[in-house]
This record gives C-alpha cells, structure tokens and sequence, in this order.
C-alpha cells in the first residue's frame, strides 16, 4: 500500500535519511524502531508533506505521491498520530477529536464518528467536556489516536504513542493498536519499546542513523539480534 523508495529527506542543508527503503503492506502492521535521532519522526513527516522529499519515491497504491501536501495526504486517507501527542490543552476533550474531522468530506460523519471513538475510549466520552490539557499522559495519548481516527483513515502513521507512559498504560495503547489492525487499518507504528513494537507487528525495520540497517519478517526477529543492532553503534 505504501512503499517508500531509496528516499533522502532532512531540514535545510542537513540530510537525515539516506536512501530509506520501507514497505508497509496494506492490513499489517508495520514497525520501524531504532535509537534516539536515528530518523524515526523525519521519515514520518516526509510521507505526510511536512518536510520536502531530497529524492526517492514515496508511493500510495502504486501512484507516486512525493511532495504531495500533507492535506492531500489526509484525504488520500493517511493520518498520522504524532509523538508527543500534539493535543490542544486549552480546548475541551470532544473539541480535539472534532479537529480530526476539520475536512469537509468528513464532517457529515463527524458525530457518527465520534460516538464511535467514545465506544473505544470510554474515559474519554467521561471526560468530553473537560479541557484537553488536564487529561493524563496515557488519556492524552488515547485522545491523540482518537483524534487521527475522526478522519476515518486506511492508514495511520503512530509516532511513540508508548513515550513516556506506565506499563499498564503502554500495556493499553498497544491492545489499541492491535484493536485498529484487527479492523484492518494499516499501520505504521514508530517505537521504542522494542519488546512491545515487535510482539505486535508483522513486519520490523531498524533505522539507525538514517539508514535501514534491518528489515525482516517479526517472526523471524530475535530480540538478541535488535539489542546487537542497538549495542554495536
Ligand atoms: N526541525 C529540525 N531541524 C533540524 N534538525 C532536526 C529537526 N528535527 C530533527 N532534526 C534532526 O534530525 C535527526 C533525526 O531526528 P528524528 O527524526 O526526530 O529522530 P527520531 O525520531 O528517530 O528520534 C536528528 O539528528 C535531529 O537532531
Ligand atoms: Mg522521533
């Protein structure tokens, strides 16, 4: 569904990525993990049009789709879910997940699918009307991929959504995502929690400086061959 080809990408004269070849199958869940600064996020924003893409292809169902803005992203029916939540603390929790469905072809479903994100997050019809800055980190993480889901997207791109949580909360996000895959979204899934990130994906890449040093099948990933990865720098 999405295949990223030999693609260079980074922020003014500094290049990041380095010939970046990833495939993320319709369906699967698809994971990249690697160490801090390897690229994780920079890859994640070149797909969306947040930053320009220095070379390569990025394609969607076979059409080339490199340089497209991040708005025609959104409604080729990409969404991303991006690290550190990015939520609007200021506004009230059913204000947020209604920003997820700011386009126009969605807005008609908007209340359709709102009753729906309150079905998978039941904390978050509770706290509806509460500002979105008062919910806690795993709340928060939860109204972020609720938000991303209002545009009722094919694929999501999760950046981190286990940062900086408790187990039993990480433990939560991840039966989320597996909940999102069993639908038959596709997924792309940035992660640090190795251990997690593998357990759930179907396929694994490692970035590490930029490079895709690892691509593999998950079931045929030891987790002895990730730390060596890791530990080898
Ligand atoms: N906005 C930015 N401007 C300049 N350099 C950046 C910016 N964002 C990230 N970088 C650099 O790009 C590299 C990769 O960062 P990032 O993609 O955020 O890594 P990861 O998500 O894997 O931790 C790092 O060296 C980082 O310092
Ligand atoms: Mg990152």
């Amino acid at each position: 569904m999405l295949e990223v080809t030999r693609l260079r990408a980074g922020y003014g004269a500094i290049n990041v990525l380095w010939d970046v070849d990833v495939r993320v199958a319709k369906g699967r869940l698809t994971t990249i993990i690697g160490p801090n600064g390897a690229g994780k996020t920079t890859l994640l924003r070149a797909i969306m049009g947040l930053i320009p893409v220095g070379g390569g292809e990025i394609r969607i169902d076979g059409q080339s789709r490199a340089g497209t803005s991040t708005w025609d992203m959104a409604r080729l029916g990409v969404a991303m879910i991006p690290e550190g939540r990015m939520i609007f603390g200021d506004m009230s929790v059913e204000e947020n997940l209604l920003m997820g469905a700011f386009h126009k072809s969605h807005r008609a479903q908007a209340q359709t699918n709102l009753a729906h994100m309150y079905e998978l997050f039941p904390q978050l019809k509770e706290r509806r009307n509460q500002l979105a800055g008062s919910l806690s980190g795993g709340e928060s993480q939860m109204l972020a991929i609720g938000r991303g889901l209002m545009a009722e997207p094919r694929m999501i791109l999760v950046d981190e959504p286990s940062l900086g949580l408790a187990p039993v909360l990480v433990q939560e996000i991840f039966a989320t995502l597996a909940g999102l895959k069993a639908e038959g979204r596709t997924i792309l899934l940035v992660e640090q929690n190795t251990h997690m990130a593998v357990g759930i994906a179907d396929h694994v890449y490692i970035l590490q400086a930029g490079k895709v040093v690892l691509s593999e099948s998950a079931s045929n990933v030891e987790l002895q061959q990730i730390h060596s990865v890791y530990f080898a720098r």
